[in-house]
């Protein structure tokens, strides 16, 4: 389904997914935005929580220019990723910035591994992301894609019965959680350089701030419980939710080709990069982050 954009917009948009997952052809990111685009784009990405923007060859810093048209950028937690040129590109890369495959025993790969698992990013802020951009400079041959779920629908299918159970439930989530899930890192004396970010608490359901729709905020790399529930009862259901939630009817399965930029709404999405082999396979990403606009509720 090609539908045009209203306005006599240029912009063709293509679901790739019925529920996540979408297509914006028509827009050179390289240029930048008028307030009437901008305007268009932002509506279209309110109803559709992911983008694809195919062949698009941008440099690092019309990336950067492209992300503050939609806020401040965030920079991300763990120094070794930051880009030493601009700290507000973090590099999903298997690849250092000389070029090398970095080493599946270092702690710059055994970090980023911890992507493979379902998240949304900056659960570990006060304020979480916004939005994030990513840019696929390489891409491998084999593996690599990257799964979207729509947190709203997952929402919508819960029965009134677990949606009365879980309204109201609080989930602390943390960036040390995110390392205690690798046994590899957490063995480690030197685990890498951080900012420090205590925990913080955040509600299970959340209503998105512009649309006004429930989701359901889950990240598990960050979860570390829910807040007056005993850890097995409050893991248990958390993991119950996260499997509902990653039911393939909901995702939407990202293959990468070289130079799409992809553009998703943390409020409302989780993802998860699938195994490769980073061993011998190259990937480099760019990603750059949307500061949060609010503290999520309901
Ligand atoms: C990210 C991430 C996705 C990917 O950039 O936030 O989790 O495809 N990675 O590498
Ligand atoms: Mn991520």
């Amino acid at each position: 389904m090609t539908l045009m954009a209203d306005m006599g917009a240029k912009l063709a948009i293509t679901r790739r997914h019925p529920l996540i997952g979408t297509e914006v052809r028509g827009i050179d990111l390289t240029k930048p935005l008028d307030r009437d685009g901008l305007d268009r784009l932002n509506s279209i990405w309110m109803e559709h929580p992911m983008l694809v923007f195919p062949n698009q060859k941008i440099t690092d810093e019309q990336q950067i220019v492209f992300a503050r048209n939609f806020g401040e950028l965030e920079v991300h937690p763990s120094v070794a990723h930051r880009s030493s040129k601009n700290p507000e590109v973090y590099r999903v890369s298997n690849v250092d910035e000389q070029g090398n495959i970095l080493p599946s025993e270092s702690k710059e790969w055994q970090y980023l591994e911890l992507t493979w698992l379902w998240h949304t990013d900056s659960s570990f802020r006060e304020i979480p992301s916004m939005g994030s951009i990513l840019h696929g400079i390489e891409v491998p041959k084999d593996g690599g894609d990257t799964l979207f779920a729509n947190m709203y629908a997952a929402y919508e299918a819960l029965s009134d019965g677990t949606k009365a159970e879980i309204e109201g439930l609080t989930v602390r989530h943390s960036h040390d959680a995110v390392i205690a899930r690798s046994a590899k890192l957490s063995a480690r004396q030197d685990k890498g350089t951080y900012t420090e970010l205590p925990p913080v608490e955040q509600p299970l359901v959340r209503r998105h701030p512009v649309t006004g729709r429930r989701s359901l905020f889950l990240s598990p790399h960050t979860m570390d419980g829910i807040v007056g529930m005993p850890n097995d009862k409050g893991f248990a259901l958390l993991d119950d939710l996260t499997k509902h939630a990653t039911h393939e009817r909901f995702v939407y399965r990202h293959s990468w080709h070289q130079d799409d930029v992809i553009m998703w709404d943390n409020r409302c999405t989780m993802h998860a990069v699938m195994p490769y082999d980073s061993a011998n396979q190259r990937r480099i990403m760019h990603r750059t982050t949307i500061v949060g606009d609010e503290r999520p509720s309901l």
